[in-house]
């Protein structure tokens, strides 16, 4: 019999997929659905008070190479909805759902709203919270989200102050759009956290309307930088879970482009012990999880594994320096070579 539970920072989950912080976990009819579609878990959508505003429409953008999606960008803020209104939707999640929830918080540039928004969400049953220190639109500018995620100094002292305030686990959300991810996860570290979601959106430009020379998403003619998800991102989040795998004990929630199972398990494998989906979620809802449990099932059986904790890290240590590569290599195949077995595999 397959084991498929996951314990993510003292959670016990069912399965190692949770739906992401964004859209589809932005009222309490979503999450219930998804966690009654068989999600593990949930990331509710970012809450917040004093930055709570309206976001610009259009939100989203799409990059496509035939039918195929290749990047999603988005101008989404954190949720437009007040405290208020999270006050009854946290109570009808609680009453309706009985696996433990992460809650996603932002504060502004003061780090006393954040201590007070994580105890508010404790107070309403949340198995732990995440600090969005990883949005990296919007928020920035008013020096809260990825500002606070680019600089160590800041992710430490938010984070500690949050992890004195509150009994339960502290997870930090990272942003890729950094110099080095392990420093900024050793800080959150050293700030007594205990897991990191990587990675959030890759700060980005979706497109160009070459017809009116505007870039997109076109917002009465203007746009700005925006968070950049889907399949384009995944090599960059399972680098950045490599790393903070092979720099800090920190347990690891992976994020970023996963469209499918196998996703899932090339996270695992370098490290994340739960896979978070967002983007796909939105094309294709929720009802999928059931196919991604059964093909991981499979997986797990025809690979000899008794449960989803024996792919945790296996390839983590596999990533190594170039000094290392050069010892180990084997053929010198010339460029040309090289190029051929490529085209062959782009094109079949
Ligand atoms: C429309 C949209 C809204 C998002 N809103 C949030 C948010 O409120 N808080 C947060 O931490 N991440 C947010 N994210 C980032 C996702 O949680 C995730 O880190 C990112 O999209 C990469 O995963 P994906 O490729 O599976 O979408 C949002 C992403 C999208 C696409």
């Amino acid at each position: 019999m397959i084991d498929l539970s996951v314990e993510f920072v003292g959670l016990s989950l069912p399965n190692p997929f949770i739906v992401g912080s964004g859209p589809t976990t932005g009222n309490p009819e979503k999450i219930i659905k998804a966690i009654k579609a068989g999600w593990g878990s949930v990331v509710v959508k970012t809450i917040g008070d004093s930055i709570v505003r309206k976001a610009v429409r259009p939100m989203y953008g799409v990059f496509k190479r035939g039918r195929d999606l290749v990047a999603f960008e988005n101008l989404e803020l954190i949720t437009e909805d007040p405290l208020e209104a999270w006050d009854k939707y946290l109570k009808v999640i609680k009453s309706e759902v009985k696996n433990p929830i992460i809650v996603s918080i932002m504060g502004g540039s003061d780090y006393d709203e954040w201590v007070k928004l994580a105890r508010w969400v404790e107070e309403r049953g949340a198995g732990a919270v995440e600090l969005n220190f990883g949005c990296p639109h919007g928020e920035p500018e008013r020096k809260t989200g990825a500002f606070i995620g680019q600089h160590p100094d800041l992710v430490f002292q938010y984070t500690k102050e949050v992890v004195r305030a509150v009994g339960i686990p502290v997870v930090v959300k990272l942003t890729p759009n950094v110099t080095d991810i392990s420093e900024i996860a050793k800080a959150a570290e050293l700030a007594g956290a205990k897991g990191v979601t990587a990675i959030n959106t890759v700060n980005g430009v979706i497109g160009v309307d070459i017809e009116r020379g505007t870039p997109l998403p076109d917002v009465n003619g203007y746009t700005t930088y925006g968070g950049i998800s889907g399949p384009a991102i995944k090599p960059i989040g399972l680098a950045a879970v490599s790393k903070v795998r092979t720099s800090t004990q920190l347990e690891i929630s992976g994020v970023g482009g996963i469209f499918d199972w196998r996703d899932g398990v090339e996270y695992m494998m370098l490290g994340a012990s739960t896979v978070q989906s967002v983007t796909y979620t939105m094309i294709k809802g929720f009802d999928f999880v059931r196919e991604w449990e059964k093909e991981l099932v499979s997986f797990l059986e025809r690979k000899g594994y008794s449960s989803v904790r024996d792919l945790i890290g296996i390839a983590s240590s596999k990533i190594t320096s170039y000094e290392f590569l050069e010892k180990v290599t084997k053929r010198r195949t010339s460029v040309d070579e090289e190029i051929t077995s490529v085209r062959g595999e782009v094109y079949g």
